[in-house]
């Protein structure tokens, strides 16, 4: 995973719980002086590790973090990469585009990175379908992040997860109500 998920980690827990605890948490899951930059590559096992001590300390499940962080994730991404986001002036328009504009943008900027398969479509004019598909099985974090979008464009949305890689099906689906 890209040092700027990371990074993203880092002010979110340093902004809600402080710094004290931020550094706790390399303390006791990365490697003496980690500094994260953005464009190199860290571990996902140390992400996990992060996020899974944010949670006890949160007394929140990971789904529950995933997709808190998720969301927070997209108006930092959005902060970091307006050009990108500028691009779009709705909703649908971004989440129809993330594959073949946002993640295409993306694979150009970063050396190498591990991106998931998302496949967006209109079921109608209030309703988008979300199949999303990666081996590092993220789909809270997807969610979240489907949420930070809808924020920032000021839209209520309405998400229901209709199959799950976590409950054995191949990939994850999601219904998405807007508008
Ligand atoms: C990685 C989904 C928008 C840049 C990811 C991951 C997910 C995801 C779930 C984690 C990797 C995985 O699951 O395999 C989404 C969704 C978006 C969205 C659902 C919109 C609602 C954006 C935007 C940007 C962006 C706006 C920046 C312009 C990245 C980057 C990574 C990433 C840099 C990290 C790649 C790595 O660590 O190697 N995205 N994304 N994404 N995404 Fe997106």
């Amino acid at each position: 995973m890209k040092g700027v998920i990371f990074r993203c980690l880092e002010e979110l827990v340093i902004e809600t719980k402080g710094m004290d605890l931020w550094e706790e948490l390399l303390e006791q899951h990365c490697p003496s002086d980690r500094v994260y930059i953005s464009a190199q590559s860290y571990p996902d096992e140390e992400l996990v590790a992060l996020a899974t001590s944010v949670s006890k300390t949160l007394n929140l499940s990971m789904p529950e973090t995933l997709k808190a962080f998720g969301t927070y994730l997209f108006s930092f991404l959005a902060k970091k990469h307006t050009s990108i986001v500028n691009e779009f002036h709705s909703f649908e328009d971004l989440i129809l585009s993330i594959d073949k504009v946002i993640h295409s943008e993306v694979q150009k900027l970063y050396d190498e990175p591990n991106l998931p398969v998302i496949d967006a479509s209109v079921l109608d004019s209030e309703t988008i379908k979300l199949i999303y598909n990666s081996p590092r099985q993220l789909c809270f974090c997807a969610e979240g992040l489907i949420y930070g979008c809808a924020q920032h464009f000021n839209e209520s949305v309405d998400i229901q997860q209709t199959t799950c890689s976590h409950h054995g099906d191949s990939m994850c689906t999601f219904i998405i109500k807007h508008g």
